[in-house]
């Protein structure tokens, strides 16, 4: 033990495993053991490890500017380009740019702005903001009420009242269909719940519905056809804005450029981190239209500043590592070759369907999840063992990281510059851990 405290992890376990440095899309531990990284370190890796442009233009900038603030108007060139180049790649017109440095953070950000705004166009109780069943939006105080996973939750009396959150039922048809229910009755049923929960709310109340594209952290759920034209309609209906949380979706994730265009979601705020600087530095951005800007605009004179940003909001390190790793996203195609590899890793892990312990297969381009049940049949979870845990030990064992999930499902996303053989490599050692898994939930007797 060291005098560490770490995050998402039981304040009573010991360490677990020391990641020594890492080459493409590999890590490796102390000992010198290879792994496969087939999680992109936290689904944030996407360009790998080492690349040699990325720490140049790092160490240029460090040795230029290594620091200056935003506050009052003060600016530079790094995040000025950034701002412009991000704004001209979403799918939203004129949008503008608020830089931080974490999903959470962005996600605070845009609850501030929502209130901002809400204050400046003269309808104050216009704040409140409809978040999914295990949706995940982050860990401050402010997106962790957002987030709509208990484990998140337990122990921290979060406000969820005070911010106005409404919590809507998830996208997730294996789990959360009605018996015999079908996939289009099912789209039709959130969709009609949402807009009953919207009307008990009063409609003019309600901001805006945050959701990503495809959950991760809940469980790499895909969300059935047709599910976000029905939610994008009853939205449109009482005027209520689309908040696209893109921090595991954006750039490349689901086989497009953002994870909005890959599930037709037509989003009037948007929130990036991770891979929006391949994660080599920490840095967010809270996109939001020119419109919602221009409402507050006139307004703010009277209403005085925006009084919420951070030392490290627009830092030169962040913006010059990110504005690089957009361009090389571009002059790569690392979209397009993702789409490419990506199509090639659905149809393998598609195969896992047939496996006994396997419930649900689910993935879009370079993401996806295996759910690891004790009935194929019934689709029985197992109970309160954690199966998914085991899993992701063996495969670690067989030199794969992946990660176990709530409710037993093991998750993937790997690095997007990921080729076919090693895509045939996640698989062989992905398939020696969940066979493994099977042994063990055979000999523990966990099978139904
Ligand atoms: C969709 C989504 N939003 C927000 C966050 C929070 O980002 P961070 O951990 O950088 O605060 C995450 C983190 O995993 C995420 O997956």
């Amino acid at each position: 033990m060291t005098s560490m405290l770490y995050p998402t992890t039981n304040p009573s376990a010991a360490e677990q495993m020391v990641v020594a440095r890492g080459e493409g899309p590999y890590i490796y531990d102390r000992s010198g053991k290879r792994y496969l990284e087939g999680m992109a370190g936290l689904w944030c890796t996407s360009l790998g490890y080492g690349n040699e442009e990325i720490i140049e233009v790092a160490t240029q900038q460090m040795r230029e500017l290594s620091f200056s603030h935003m506050f009052g108007g003060k600016t530079h060139d790094s995040a000025m380009m950034l701002a412009d180049k991000l704004a001209g790649m979403v799918p939203m017109k004129n949008a503008r740019v608020f830089l931080g440095n974490s999903g959470s953070d962005a996600n605070d950000t845009l609850i501030k702005m929502i209130r901002y705004h809400a204050s400046a166009t003269g309808q104050p109780q216009r704040t409140k903001i409809i978040a999914r069943d295990k949706g995940y939006h982050g860990v401050t105080v402010a997106s962790a009420s957002l987030t709509g996973i208990p484990t998140n939750h337990n122990h921290f009396q979060l406000p969820f009242d005070a911010l106005g959150v409404i919590r809507t039922g998830s996208p997730h048809f294996y789990r959360s269909a009605n018996p015999g229910e079908s996939e289009a009755e099912f789209v039709a049923r959130r969709a009609s719940e949402l807009d009953e929960q919207i009307v008990a709310a009063g409609p003019e109340t309600v901001a805006a519905m945050i959701a990503e594209p495809v959950s991760g952290a809940g469980g790499v759920l895909i969300p059935p056809t047709g599910y976000y034209e029905a939610i994008q309609a009853v939205l449109d209906k009482y005027g209520i804005a689309l908040w696209d949380d893109e921090v595991i979706c954006g750039f490349g994730r689901l086989g497009t450029d953002f994870g909005a265009n890959a599930m037709g979601m037509r989003p009037e705020m948007m929130v990036f981190a991770k891979a929006l600087s391949s994660a080599y530095v920490p840095v967010s951005a809270a996109v939001v239209s020119s419109d919602f800007v221009e409402a507050v605009e006139s307004a703010a004179s009277d209403m005085g500043v925006f009084g919420h940003g951070y030392t490290y909001s627009g830092h030169p390190l962040g913006c010059a590592v990110a504005h690089k790793v957009l361009e090389i996203y571009e002059r790569d195609n690392v979209f397009e070759r993702a789409a490419q590899v990506g199509e090639y890793l659905q149809e393998r892990l598609s195969a896992f369907g047939d496996h006994a312990l396997v419930g649900e297969v689910s993935g879009k381009g370079m993401i996806g999840a295996l759910e690891l049940v004790s009935n194929k049949t019934t689709a029985k979870p197992f109970e309160g063992m954690a199966v998914g845990q085991y899993c992701a030990k063996a495969a670690e064992a067989a030199g794969l990281i992946v990660r176990p999930l709530g409710g037993n499902r093991v998750a993937l996303c790997p690095p997007l510059i990921l080729q076919r053989e090693h895509v045939d490599e996640l698989i062989d050692k992905l398939t020696i851990a969940v066979n493994a898994t099977l042994d063990f939930a055979k000999q523990e007797q966990l099978l139904t």
